[in-house]
């Protein structure tokens, strides 16, 4: 299963495959019947001690005229290109710029810091078009003139600064934005930007066997946007280091589930449109930002225990069996996880099961992405130690995505092996075998190419193997609990984490570690 070849989603896809796993057939090839004006609302019941979710009417502004009732939105309807604002002239030409992350050196924007984005999503699912508007709450950090978004492809209507037009140009990913006035350092505004099109996945070079971002597939929309593909369907700044809160409101289709991060705070049916509206009140990366529609039946399964995370998850209505009995494990992971780490982070958590084969899963905060060849107990467990170690700790630069990814892949061995009762010491020992087999390289300095490739997922799980067995359980268990709570709701890297481990278990311990993290051959022993 492991070489230098196969990233962990090919060696899922062929594990799942090994498994029999058969597709579940096309679901949404009919556009769903429209009916007269029926109103549902459903939602989320917040964990205990956490106040109620609002109830108030989703107020869904998009920048179309009103659709007929009933009707779905023609992709006419979207404005042609003839009729957008010219392109303006007056900022001068875009560069490429970016926060300078070491390996996505153009993603992201500096001079602001977001707080909050509110995304209203107008969907038209029978021709795969968005009419959208995305307002930003964000404070400035420096004096500016101008600053920038990230969105890639899309028609932008208007931006608009504090509620005055402001002027705007585009080049590649970078939507330049000139407000009417400038911003002085540390006041707080508001940007919101009106677009529409056709959203269409990017290839990022991170992740060479899955296109990025907004997909459409099997009448199924959904987003798989690590690392950088959020830019296909919403204006951002598209960088971990700045973490937001959101509220995404997905109008679609009467018949239809829209489902998104955190708790559902309305669900309201007019005209045989029906509006899901989605609230993310804890700090989310831009890349865990999650859409899924389809005709999806929500299992609800209540608090974990009072006080504790909701766990809803959502299956193909035509599911079989099999694959609700797979989530059934979700409850243990968490407890499983919780005992290491501390309580779960956020309010909810559910698994979202494609209609179809992924070859991976993605850990979309708090609504995990799988295909239905990946709802399997180690992954399940995997997606869920992100939670943690990836979303509620994030790393500050994609060449950190070991300490997404060994971590959540040394607590996912872990599970497995407890639940397959096997000793987990004699499992690390054969995987430092299959390593040193494969010559497994370094997961620090890795190329892009390697993002998601096995020196990140399992030699840095092994990283943390050697430094367990060098300072006993107690001292690596407190470290990792440490490592989580300094950086929970933020980001980290690897300096902090040597700090920390020279802090708890002293020098020996960090030449350890920097010895599986940076030197290119394997050490030889665990
Ligand atoms: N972070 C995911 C995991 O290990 C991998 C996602 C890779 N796929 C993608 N389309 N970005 O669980
Ligand atoms: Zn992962």
């Amino acid at each position: 299963m492991l070489s230098r070849a196969l990233p962990i989603a090919t060696a899922v896809a062929l594990l799942a495959a090994a498994c029999g796993d058969t597709a579940v057939d096309e679901v949404l090839d009919t556009a769903p019947a429209t009916s007269a004006a029926v109103t549902t609302t459903t939602q989320d019941t917040a964990p205990a001690t956490t106040e109620p979710p609002t109830t108030s009417a989703p107020t869904t502004t998009t920048a179309a005229e009103e659709p007929e009732p009933g009707a779905t939105p023609a992709p006419e309807e979207l404005p042609a290109p003839e009729e957008l604002p010219a392109p303006t002239t007056t900022l001068p030409p875009t560069e490429a710029e970016g926060l300078g992350d070491s390996l996505y050196p153009f993603l992201g924007n500096g001079g602001y810091d977001v707080l909050h984005y509110e995304i209203d999503l107008d969907v038209n699912p029978a021709v795969n078009a968005i009419s959208a508007s995305t307002t930003i709450e964000a404070v400035a950090v420096e004096d500016l003139e101008t600053f920038n978004l990230d969105l890639s492809g899309l028609q932008v209507h208007s931006v608009a600064v504090d509620g005055s037009a402001a002027e705007f140009s585009r080049s590649g990913h970078e939507l330049s934005i000139q407000p009417a006035n400038s911003l002085t350092a540390s006041s707080a505004f508001t940007v919101n930007v009106v677009y529409s099109g056709f959203p269409e996945p990017l290839d990022d070079p991170g992740v060479p066997f899955f296109r990025s971002g907004w997909t459409q597939r099997e009448g199924v929309i959904f987003t798989a946007s690590e690392p950088s593909g959020s830019m296909t369907w919403f204006p951002s700044n598209n960088h971990p280091t700045d973490k937001a809160t959101f509220e995404i409101a997905i109008v679609v289709p009467e018949g239809l589930v829209a489902a998104s991060n955190g708790l559902l705070t309305s669900e309201t049916t007019t005209g045989g449109r029906t509006t899901f509206v989605w609230r993310m009140d804890d700090p989310m990366a831009t890349y865990l930002a999650a859409v899924y529609i389809g005709d999806f039946e929500r299992i609800d399964s209540g608090l974990l225990y009072e006080g504790g995370p909701l766990l809803r998850d959502y299956v193909p209505s035509d599911s079989p069996p099999e694959v609700v009995d797979a989530l059934a494990v979700t409850p243990d992971v968490i407890t499983f996880l919780e005992e290491m780490l501390g309580p779960y982070p956020f309010d909810v958590y559910g698994t979202m099961v494609m209609p179809f084969e992924l070859g991976f899963a993605l850990e979309n905060q708090t609504l995990s992405l799988h295909g239905n060849d990946t709802v399997i107990s180690w992954i399940i467990a995997h997606e869920v130690a992100h939670q943690w170690l990836g979303n509620s700790v994030a790393p500050d630069d994609w060449s950190e995505i070991w300490m997404n990814e060994g971590f959540a892949t040394y607590l996912h061995l872990m599970f497995q092996s407890a639940e397959a009762g096997t000793d987990f010491n004699d499992d690390m020992a054969n995987l430092h075998a299959q390593l040193v087999g494969a010559g497994i390289g370094p997961p620090r300095g890795i190329v892009l190419e390697d993002l998601f490739g096995p020196s990140v997922y399992y030699r840095g799980a092994a990283t943390l193997h050697a430094l367990r067995l060098h300072t006993g359980d107690e001292t690596f268990f407190e470290i990792l609990r440490t490592h989580y709570d300094r950086s929970a709701g933020g980001t980290t890297n690897t300096a902090e984490f040597l700090a920390l481990v020279d802090e708890m278990a002293g020098l020996d311990a960090v030449d350890l570690v920097e010895s599986w993290l940076y030197d290119e051959a394997i050490p030889d022993a665990l």
